[in-house]
């Protein structure tokens, strides 16, 4: 039926309307493009234009080519031009009123067996379709901005859609070169599903003070994603994020998708992001500095004390001696000590006594994770420990209070959390009692170290876990339900928002048994069920087993 497709229209050529119309005439297809008046439709064909001319300059389009682009969109304003085409996207603004003005007018015009799809990002496709006399013949299908570059799309059935009408657009996606993942008609599908609740909690995460919104953004740019949470959110449009989350937290009534307080302000202030130069950011001011930024850098590195033998201690061993800092390192017996200096490319004084650390400026601990083996080693660090030197815990799921109550010297207690061990990200969690000048010194300690410190309060999952783990857990819900299976999962966000890795890989990646206790330690502080690892994750790694 694919192959049938001749002619598709496309009503509203705004962002997403311009940019489908564009995909749809490079792979050959007749496109008639339709807007509300001249001014519209000029703009319209000033997006085409422009779109493909810089294809153009890029030298990825002939200017040939760019013309017979442009020469097979056919403009208009009046919806009777449709008559004769197999299938119409929607792409008008997302208001659920004029989505069903504008499909009751292709009712009328468009052919009985034309297929009517909807590019809705967060409506109800369902809605839509029972407004018209075919609702069998209502597709969803929703591209991702900017449309000829994004691969992704979202292919939505609802419970009345006939599956001819979904193959003619399965075909249709197949036949433009995107990822096609078909699914059911749920808020948000699935990559604004699972976007949106991590955006969300990074608004309240601001909102709330943990950290900076540059620490924010800069953690989680630092896992490998194309951009911060705030960042994208002002890139998106905050009145565009209100209102997905608004519509995700309508259906979930999870509290995580309640959209965050500070969201609802900026909109009424009229602070909308990027398109009015003011939303988590301003534009057209200079940037506040980041904790990095402001720490400056101390000369020479500090001399650092590792207590610990696994993986985790031999990196950091390995990361100060590539700053060229003063290490030494502490294990729990001398067989462990030995297998620490096996895995070191160089000489490093290490041992099993802790007066070993008496002389260092910084001591991290890097031992199991453990609530009461990390409080009895903090106690007795307490004691040989020089004074003024700080005491870092690289905990991941215990308190650093915790820790810091340990101790005779509280202050000087800090977290130095490291998301990937080889990588540069050092989150730097200070408690109520962490002495400013200790978290000064730390950030300062920590850059000298030659990794990127972003500081955030005493809270589970500091920044990267806190925002990560629980829209992985989402991800494996979704699973857990049977609305997109794993590849679908993974693709979505891979080819949809531009992640290197999709969630259920990245927690195969990652270890579920990490993701447990992460969830678990954010299910403790917040009490909200949605934190509480689900199922299936919890039965998985109990079996030992990974999702793939
Ligand atoms: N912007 C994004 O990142 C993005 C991504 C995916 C999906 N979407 C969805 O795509 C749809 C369009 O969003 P957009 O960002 O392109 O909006 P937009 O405001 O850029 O464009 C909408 C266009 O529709 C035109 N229009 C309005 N009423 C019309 C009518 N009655 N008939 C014909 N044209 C009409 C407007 O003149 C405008 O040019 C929305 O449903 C949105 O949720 C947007």
């Amino acid at each position: 039926m694919g192959a049938s497709l001749n002619k598709v229209g496309v009503v509203g050529l705004g962002t997403m309307g311009a940019g489908i119309a564009e995909v749809l005439a490079r792979s050959g297809l007749d496109v008639v493009g339709i807007e509300v008046g001249d001014e519209a439709l000029k703009r319209g064909r000033g997006h085409l234009e422009s779109s493909t001319g810089r294809a153009v300059k890029r030298g990825k389009l002939s200017a040939e080519e760019q013309q017979a682009i442009l020469d097979r969109i056919e403009l208009s304003t009046s919806f009777g031009a449709l008559s004769d085409c197999d299938l119409v996207v929607e792409a008008v603004p997302e208001q659920l009123a004029l989505k069903r003005r504008v499909f009751e007018q292709l009712d009328e015009v468009c052919r009985a067996d034309a297929v009517l799809a909807t590019n809705t990002s967060s409506l109800s496709v369902t809605e839509i379709a029972v407004s018209t006399n075919r609702p069998e013949q209502i597709v969803g299908v929703h591209f991702f901005n900017p449309a000829p570059v994004m691969k992704l799309v979202e292919i939505i059935h609802t419970v009345l859609t006939r599956p001819e009408a979904l193959a003619v657009v399965q075909d249709l996606v197949e036949r433009l070169g995107k990822v096609g993942v078909t699914i059911g008609d749920r808020a948000g599908f699935i990559a604004n599903r699972l976007l949106f609740g991590y955006l969300n909690q990074a608004a309240a995460m601001y909102d709330s003070g943990h950290a900076t919104r540059e620490d924010i953004d800069a953690a989680m740019k630092a896992t490998g994603l194309p951009m911060g949470p705030l960042t994208l959110m002002d890139l998106i449009g905050l009145d565009v994020s209100l209102e997905v989350c608004e519509a995700i937290y309508r259906e979930t009534r999870d509290r995580r998708h309640a959209p965050a307080p500070i969201l609802r302000q900026f909109v009424t202030a009229g602070l909308l992001g990027r398109k009015t130069g003011r939303g988590f950011y301003s534009y057209d001011r200079p940037a506040v500095p980041t904790a990095q930024a402001e720490a400056g850098a101390v000369e020479p590195p500090p001399r650092v004390g590792v207590v610990g033998s696994g993986p985790l201690a031999v990196a950091l061993i390995r990361g100060c001696l590539r700053a060229g800092a003063d290490v030494r390192f502490v294990a729990g017996d001398t067989e462990k000590a030995q297998a620490v200096a096996a895995a070191l490319e160089q000489p490093v004084e290490g041992g099993t006594e802790l007066a070993l650390l008496a002389e260092c400026d910084l001591i991290i601990e890097a031992v199991a994770e453990d609530t009461s083996v990390k409080r009895s080693l903090f106690a007795a660090v307490d004691d040989v420990a020089k004074p003024g030197a700080i005491l870092a815990t690289t905990a991941t799921t215990v308190p650093v209070i915790e820790l810091a109550a340990a101790t005779d010297r509280p202050q000087d207690v800090v977290g130095l959390h490291l998301p990937d061990p080889e990588g540069e990200l050092a989150e730097i969690a200070t408690t109520v009692v962490t002495a400013t000048e200790v978290a000064r010194r730390a950030t300062e300690y920590v850059t000298a170290l030659g990794k990127h410190p972003v500081r955030c309060r005493d809270r589970a999952g500091f920044i990267v876990d806190a925002l990560r783990v629980p829209y992985l857990g989402d991800a494996v819900r979704m699973l857990e339900s049977g609305y997109a299976d794993a590849d679908a999962i993974d693709a979505a966000m891979r080819y949809g928002c531009g992640y290197p890795i999709g969630p259920i890989a990245d927690l195969d990646r990652i270890g579920l048994g990490h993701a447990v206790e992460v969830l678990r330690a954010l299910y403790t502080e917040h009490r909200e069920p949605a934190y509480a690892p689900s199922a299936l994750l919890e039965e998985l790694f109990t079996a030992g087993r990974t999702f793939r």
